[in-house]
């Protein structure tokens, strides 16, 4: 259940994001640019209908959305950077916020805040940009899915096989977009080539 996009526009970004050279104002505009192309391509298979309508020129039958709101739930923080072009594509988006952060020593991701809108019956894209080892991402889909939450879709900028392997173990049915699969991780659980810590970049701290 993993796409990875193929796009050269993605390519062009994500190197960008990946340069330390990199300031945070730029850096959060390639995150803004990198995570639209992914709702994008997320949201492909979104069911639509028939509708009719006049163009100036003639009647013609053309196609409308017919979906449910979508659900849009950051992993804080890092994962915030990666809302707006959903919120611009998709106007009637609700947004949920799951607030988990990784312990610097272990990896292991602690829980600190959850704060969910209706998710039941409805398609909830959780949105992290780094799926290291996956320990945050199946944490953030036990909630998600806790609260009922049954078509669950997980988009990231960067991942990692180990952490990819990891969400399909636990949660096969949850497809993954991603926009680069990178090498392995390293001794401290961070990617590699990686961006380094993509929250530390996003907001200079
Ligand atoms: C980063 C990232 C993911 C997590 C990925 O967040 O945004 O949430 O690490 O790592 P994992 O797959 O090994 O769990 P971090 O915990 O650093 O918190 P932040 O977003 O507040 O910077
Ligand atoms: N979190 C990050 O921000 N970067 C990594 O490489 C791994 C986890």
């Amino acid at each position: 259940m993993l796409h990875v996009l193929d796009h050269p526009l993605a390519a062009h970004v994500i190197t960008h994001l990946r340069d330390r050279t990199t300031k945070p104002a730029t850096f959060r505009t390639l995150c803004y640019q990198i995570s639209l192309l992914l709702a994008v391509e997320a949201t492909r298979d979104l069911p639509t209908e028939e509708k009719s309508i006049e163009t100036p020129l003639e009647p013609m039958l053309a196609r409308v959305l017919t979906h449910e709101p979508l659900v849009v739930v950051p992993i804080l923080r890092a994962g915030l950077g990666m809302v707006q072009p959903f919120l611009d594509i998709f106007p009637d988006v609700s947004v949920g916020y799951v607030g988990l952060e990784r312990d610097h020593t272990t990896a292991i991701a602690r829980s600190y805040y959850c704060k969910l809108p209706k998710v039941a019956g409805r398609r909830v894209l959780l949105v992290d940009p780094m799926l290291a080892t996956g320990g945050s991402a199946v944490k953030a889909i036990d909630v998600v899915r806790t609260a009922g939450a049954t078509n669950i879709t997980l988009v990231s900028i960067v991942s990692s096989p180990e952490g990819v392997s990891e969400v399909g173990k636990h949660h096969p049915e949850v497809r993954i977009f991603t926009a680069a699969l990178d090498r392995e991780l390293n001794a401290k659980k961070y990617i590699l080539p990686g961006l380094g810590d993509f929250g530390d970049r996003l907001y200079g701290t």
